[in-house]
């Protein structure tokens, strides 16, 4: 079986396929309220998932309490994806069921969010009938304003992009938590425009937050009990506050500022020291911007994993170029090796396209020696979807036919699970520190959890509960899977 997306392992850091958050009800079981109930379902990229979390704070705020029943839902709100051609179409079939629903329930409102409501703005109107309200990434604000026209009988949109907004002092509604793992959002949008990505065009220029309002919110997670932390933007490597303002800007910006700015490496040292005891990690890193100083500090601090999303692409420089990536297949193993020279037992990951316009065989040999050269611990591949108003859309063809793309994408899948494997070998026998998340999906007698590399461990339940810290030696393993029992 071939699938445009394959994750070879259990937790995707930058899963962009249709995985699904349902609200948890925010106000206690048994209790009759009189309050609007919002069912928010997410879409695509973890950013999506922490967005839904912005939303449901901003409606709470607005008297809506959060519900898992969508049969009983006021509002109904769908935080879209627009990455591949698959997840807005996924988001189409889902729109279609909700017909049924919306037959029961009249007074039902639908509310498209995230980036396809960016993409395909009012258009989306005509061509979904259902929809009573689009809401960009960056208008999240404005839900009440947009709530009150609903209200009003009429549609509403808001699609505004912004050079500010970081929803930085909103304190996100944990949606759906396992009370173990929280995404603290750091930067929005992407100036890197790669030629293939619709990112840039649907979540705007790069700005990134105030690094107080972000050690506040790390803070408040310690507090309530969370024990890992993953700072997300679509490339962290970048991250710069000088004040606010959008990146491209900071030049511009007065001496004093630029003098007192923090960019990530020291962003991460400050939250490290401020959270001692949770665990930190971050996605995604873009090769181009991940600097020496970043590897130090999290070679430095214990808290921060030992892992790294070093997303790629492709193995070809040629292709990288046309890609626009910003390096090429050198400067990336030259980077790969420095990461495993300052951050020795450094877990490595992937994202890879096949079938971008004029990948030839001899390019997708060239990935399949970069992933053998590289040997990552996991992996999420696709096959190239064209995205309408990219650059690849607009200046090249579309012209790998696609029994060719899903070819490549298979012989990288298996080269991906051999290296899995492989590397999973490597933990036999070893004891390993697992953070509990919850329990196995296969068995109610086993915990699963991670290892600060970010590989699943499953092992058996004794006493411990979700958020332990305990110790684990792995004696067997799966392509996905690390199995052992707990040592201390
Ligand atoms: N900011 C991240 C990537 C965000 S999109 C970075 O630095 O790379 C997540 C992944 O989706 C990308 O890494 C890429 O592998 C994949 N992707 C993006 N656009 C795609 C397209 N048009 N077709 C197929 N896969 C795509
Ligand atoms: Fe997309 Fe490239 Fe940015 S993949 S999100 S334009 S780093």
């Amino acid at each position: 079986m071939v699938e445009t997306t394959t994750d070879t392992k259990g937790k995707n850091p930058n899963q962009h396929n249709g995985t699904i958050t349902l609200a948890e009800g925010q106000n206690g079981d048994g209790i009759i309220s009189e309050k609007r109930k919002l069912y928010v379902e997410s879409y695509g990229c973890q950013m999506n998932f922490s967005d839904s979390e912005i939303v449901a704070s901003i409606l709470t705020k607005e008297g809506f309490e959060t519900t898992r029943n969508v049969d009983e839902a006021d509002l109904v709100l769908l935080n879209t994806c627009s990455i591949r051609d698959k997840a807005e179409q996924t988001v189409r079939k889902r729109l279609t069921n909700f017909n049924k629903i919306k037959r029961a329930n009249p007074q039902m409102k639908i509310g498209v969010l995230g980036c396809m409501a960016e993409r395909l703005k009012d258009k989306l109107l005509d061509e979904e009938k259902l929809v009573d309200m689009v809401v960009g990434p960056d208008a999240y604000r404005d839900l009440p304003n947009l709530v009150k026209e609903l209200d009003a009988g009429r549609k509403a949109v808001n699609v505004i992009l912004s050079k500010e907004e970081t929803y930085s002092d909103v304190s996100p509604v944990r949606l759906g938590s396992n009370g173990v793992s929280a995404f603290v959002s750091i930067t929005r949008g992407c100036d890197n425009m790669c030629t293939f990505c619709v990112v840039p065009f649907t979540r705007g220029r790069e700005r990134s937050r105030n690094p107080q309002t972000i050690i506040e919110e790390c803070k408040e997670l310690m507090v309530n009990n969370f024990k890992e932390i993953t700072l997300l933007g679509q490339n962290v490597d970048s991250y710069l506050w000088y004040g606010g303002g959008l990146k491209k800007d900071f030049e511009k910006a007065s001496d004093a500022a630029k003098a007192s700015a923090v960019d990530f490496a020291k962003l991460l040292d400050m939250v490290a020291q401020e959270v001692p005891g949770m665990r930190i990690r971050f996605s995604t890193s873009n090769p181009q911007d991940m600097g020496d100083d970043v590897l130090h500090t999290i070679a430095k601090h214990d808290n921060i994993c030992n892992y790294i999303h070093l997303p790629v692409q492709s193995g070809s420089s040629r292709i990288l170029k046309l890609m626009n990536r910003g390096h090429n297949r050198e400067e990336y193993f030259d980077l790969v090796h420095r990461i495993k020279t300052i951050i020795p037992d450094c877990g490595i990951s992937h994202d890879m396209i096949t079938g971008f316009p004029t990948e030839t065989e001899e390019d997708h040999q060239e990935t399949l020696s970069l992933m053998e050269r590289v040997q990552y611990d996991f992996g999420y591949m696709f096959y190239y979807s064209e995205r309408p108003n990219t650059y690849a859309a607009r200046k090249m063809e579309d012209d790998i036919p696609l029994e060719v793309k899903k070819r490549r994408l298979n012989d990288i899948i298996q080269m991906q699970q051999k290296h899995s494997l492989a590397n999973n070998k490597t933990h036999l026998g070893k004891i390993e520190e697992v953070l509990i998340e919850g329990t196995s999906k296969k068995s109610e007698d086993e915990w699963y959890g991670r290892n600060p590399q970010n590989t699943v461990v499953v092992f058996p339940k004794s006493n411990e509960k979700p958020g332990d810290f305990v110790k684990v030696k792995i004696e067997t393993c799966t392509t996905a899977t690390l199995l052992g029992k707990r040592v201390d």
